[in-house]
């Protein structure tokens, strides 16, 4: 990249600008994904990543692999290369019991030569449920990012981990000075997946008709595997770091240090560690996290200890790739045994008929549950579920429960096939299965239980961000007849929440300064918040940019709508449904006549090369990728399409371009390359 000849040297100021431009977003990533603290708004950390990206757009050279803007990676990977760790990977023993346990500190004991009643110093931490990745940073720069494998050789997932922001590109100094950043330094973590992001990427895969996954673990080494970043980087993954392989000018004495460190160099590493005297605290601490572990976001399926004296750990060594100064303690499987009684249908936001199984209640890891979701028709023939069936149930991430497998010798021939009704359980409308889907809908968009879940979805945080107003709330203003649509929330009277149920005066005021506070909001959000379906939070964000107003993309075309960067014809077509609704049409207009503003982002320019025209880009493009470069295109004004016509202006083609090259030509289109296109987009 250095080398990149024809591009002009940056400017000395520009290159410190842009240097301090990192330093703030890294920070800034920082206190949002590590600390979860965020200092800046969304708006502030936008404006730093544009003009980050902007300097970047005019000096590739500055757009070196350690910058904020190089999180989410190019064109998709053919294949992932193999590393080789510096130090193996090793895995852990396992303890099942107390006397596992204590068998363990007994054979430190042994092994160290020590006193068996004295108490050795241990670190106690829990065992995160996700992926082992080690992470290599050269001189304090993420070089290298790897899978376990064998442990010896894993695969080389570098650009997908770069996408996890709560792992630094590039270790800082602390601020202390008390721990140098290493010359070379393999990081130990675990890959992981909030609950909630499980949660959100399932409801997006059953909207899709994709099977789900089972547990979030599963996601997680999903997403990791995946050879466009793009993707990875949607399953939203995070780490906790809890160790090291190989480190050059380490110097620390104890584990704990160790880990106090990694905090120092911005790792996350998980606030749950306990230095615990002898194996009694360690014991006590299992014990603690055994009901403990019900609160937290993510699984874990135990506890790691480990001897903290790093020269006790050199001295005890290892047996059959396993270290003997640490163990695994596991607590038992959170799955259980209950009979099936019922299976009812729950109806989603859009639609979408979720057939829930009522079983006898029973205790799973601490929580007594009668509900498992059984997600849709085909994962019930799949895993052969009957009703009246015994079957054995898992806690995996999810509040509500998974059915595993069905023990068929329990049956005794009562048991009874489900079949999904040909009507909506809550309105009695016809219902829909399309061909290829795995999902039956109610397609009645007047459909109460639609409502109330789109409503819920309006309110939401990444939505409108209406404080307090929650399900519960939500469904109780609509048997009251208060609300039948998002819109209704702006028209509500304070005296007419205060006579519902559990509303005093002052839970109502705040209910309405937070509808009230909700009308300033981006018009990223507000169109998320309307809830069309296949319209996630980016989709949105990028029609905001091109479109500017709801209005003009309520009149937009479906082939206006798909020419926006990552709008497929499915989703414009979703999006022209929704608005050729009335229903819907009208919601939008009284949420316009209830003074909502909705601010666009900033305004693309109007003057300069790029501004009205249209620019088609194909083939591999080297120093961008296709959306950036459409994004580009967009901010001065001009218009990406994904299809050459006459009414194209430009062709921008990169390496091996096809089919679109020759149609350009053949239209008499005007063709030029990636570097013209730069030095068009640079002169403005
Ligand atoms: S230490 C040589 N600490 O559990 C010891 N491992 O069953 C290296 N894991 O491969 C592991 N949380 O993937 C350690 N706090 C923690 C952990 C942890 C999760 C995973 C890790 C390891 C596996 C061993």
């Amino acid at each position: 990249m250095a080398e990149n000849t024809h591009f002009s040297e940056p400017p000395r100021e520009v290159t410190s600008r842009a240097a301090g431009l990192r330093r703030d977003i890294d920070r800034a990533n920082y206190e949002y994904y590590v600390l979860d603290q965020p200092t800046l708004s969304d708006a502030e950390y936008d404006k730093l990543m544009r003009e980050l990206g902007e300097i970047e757009a005019r000096y590739p050279p500055l757009a070196t692999p350690d910058s904020p803007t190089q999180r989410v990676g190019a064109v998709p990977q053919t294949a992932f290369g193999t590393h080789t760790h510096r130090q193996p990977m090793l895995s852990l023993a396992n303890a099942f019991s107390e006397d596992e346990l204590r068998a363990f500190d007994q054979r430190v004991k042994k092994n160290l030569a020590i006193d068996p009643e004295s108490d050795v110093e241990y670190v106690a931490e829990l065992k995160i449920d996700g992926l082992a990745v080690s992470l290599t940073y050269q001189n304090g720069v993420f070089v290298t990012g790897a899978t376990r494998g064998d442990g010896t050789t894993g695969e080389n997932i570098t650009e997908n981990l770069r996408t996890i922001y709560s792992i630094p590109l590039k270790i800082e100094p602390d601020p202390q000075g008390e721990f140098p950043v290493p010359s070379l330094i393999e990081v130990r973590g675990e890959v992981f997946l909030l609950h909630d992001e499980f949660r959100r990427i399932n409801e997006e895969r059953t909207e899709r008709g994709e099977p789900t996954f089972a547990n979030p673990r599963n996601a997680a080494a999903g997403g990791l595997r995946q050879l466009d970043s793009r993707i990875t980087a949607a399953r939203r993954l995070d780490i906790f770091t809890y160790g090291v392989g190989l480190i050059e000018d380490g110097g620390f004495s104890t584990h704990f240090q160790l880990l106090q460190a990694l905090r120092a160099w911005r790792f996350r590493v998980n606030p749950n560690i306990r230095a615990c005297h002898g194996i009694d605290e360690v014991w006590a601490y299992t014990a603690e996290w055994k009901s403990l572990r019900e609160t937290l976001p993510y699984d874990i399926d135990g506890l790691v200890v480990k001897v903290n004296s790093f020269e006790s750990q050199e001295r005890l060594g290892y047996v059959a790739r396993a270290p003997r100064w640490a163990i695994a303690y596991k607590y038992a499987p959170r799955q259980a045994t209950t009979v099936i009684r019922e299976i009812i249908v729950q109806v989603g936001r859009t639609g979408a008929l979720t057939p829930v199984a009522i079983m006898d209640p029973v205790e799973v890891g601490g929580v007594t549950v009668s509900r498992a979701t059984l997600h849709n028709e085909d994962e019930i023939r799949r895993k052969g579920i009957k009703i009246g069936d015994t079957v054995v149930i898992q806690r995996a991430g999810e509040v509500i429960p998974e059915v595993v497998e069905v023990a068929v010798d329990k049956r005794d021939g009562d048991e009874v096939d489900f079949v999904m009704p040909e009507h909506c359980p809550v309105c009695g409308g016809k219902v829909e299965r399309p061909e290829n889907e795995a999902v039956t809908r109610c397609i009645d968009t007047a459909c109460p239980a639609q409502l109330e879940e789109n409503i819920s979805h309006f309110a939401s945080r990444e939505a409108m961000n209406i404080d307090g107003l929650g399900p519960s709330l939500i469904a109780r203003l609509m048997e009251a007849d208060l609300i039948c649509d998002q819109a209704d929330l702006y028209y509500l009277k304070q005296e007419q929440i205060e006579g519902l149920e559990r509303m005093a005066e002052k839970s109502t005021g705040n209910i309405i300064a937070a509808i009230e506070r909700s009308k300033n909001t981006t018009l990223g959000r507000l169109i998320y918040a309307l809830g069309i379906r296949h319209v996630g939070e980016r989709t949105a964000q990028t029609l905001a940019m091109k479109f500017r107003s709801v209005e003009a993309i309520e009149s937009a075309s479906v082939d206006d709508i798909s020419n926006t960067p990552d709008v497929g014809p499915v989703v414009a077509q979703s999006i022209a449904d929704f608005f050729g609704e009335e229903r819907n049409r009208r919601v939008v207009e009284k949420l316009r006549g209830a003074g909502i503003v909705a601010e666009p982002p900033e305004a693309p320019k109007d003057t300069g090369l790029i501004a009205g025209k249209t620019f088609v880009f194909t083939g591999a493009l080297v120093t961008m990728t296709r959306d950036e470069a459409e994004e580009m295109t967009i901010k001065l004004g001009g218009k990406a399409s994904g299809s050459v016509s006459k009414k194209t202006d430009y062709v921008v083609a990169g390496e091996k371009a096809g089919s679109k090259l020759e149609k350009a030509q053949k239209l008499g289109v005007a063709v030029m390359t990636e570097e013209e296109f730069r030095k068009m987009a640079d002169s403005e």
